[in-house]
């Protein structure tokens, strides 16, 4: 039997009705049964000083020791101004230093996102990968699961009802695990 991939998860939107709440939710539901997700709650993370960046504040220790045990990273994001919110590039400033510190290096990583514009937060993923670049990240390039008109296809007890988008996080999540065994070595 293989050792179970460990993902850890975090959501860019801290409101309580997220739609990108949703699609972690349902890559939760959806998750093969080799690998595992717990997610991190990023409300309470404070704001980024480099004054403190090597003695951080305790939830972002806590953070920093998560992702390092985790062998891959699932983000689900909105998209804000055209980009990633406040919250998530917070959390990863924090996360990605001191530099020699990185907690993010050499990670297998898969994003998904959810808006409710036609575009599906597209162009804030475009501007995480830029990012994946800096922290020496692995992004899963296929699928991509970008959900548009999200208040069409999430329903009010915030469950994904778009069958399309289910199969694509599905196969984003198999691929995440596929890619993390050959880029660990994990059995
Ligand atoms: C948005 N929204 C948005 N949508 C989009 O497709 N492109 C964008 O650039 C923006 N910009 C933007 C900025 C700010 C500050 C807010 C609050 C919202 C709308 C966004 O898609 C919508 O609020 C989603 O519901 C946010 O995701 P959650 O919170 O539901 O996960």
């Amino acid at each position: 039997m293989a050792q179970p991939v460990r993902i850890l998860g975090f959501v860019g939107s801290l409101r309580k009705r997220s739609f990108n709440k949703a699609l972690m939710r349902t890559a939760q539901e959806l998750m093969p049964d080799d690998a595992t997700l717990e997610v991190f709650d990023l409300q309470g993370i404070p704001q980024f000083n480099q004054d403190e960046e090597n003695s951080p504040p305790a939830i972002v220790r806590t953070l920093k020791s998560k992702i390092k045990a985790a062998d891959a990273i699932l983000i689900a994001t909105p998209e804000y101004n055209y980009s990633i919110p406040g919250v998530l590039k917070n959390a990863i400033d924090w996360a990605s230093r001191p530099h020699a510190d990185n907690a993010f290096d050499a990670k297998p990583v898969a994003i998904m996102s959810a808006s409710i514009g036609r575009l599906g937060g597209a162009r804030a993923q475009y501007h995480l990968r830029q990012s994946f670049v800096y922290l020496n990240m692995y992004p899963i390039n296929h699928p991509e699961v970008m959900l548009p008109f999200a208040q069409e296809n999430i329903d009010q007890s915030g469950r994904l009802t778009n069958e399309d988008t289910r199969r694509l996080i599905r196969q984003l999540l198999e691929e995440l695990v596929r890619w993390t065994r050959k880029l660990t070595g994990k059995a």
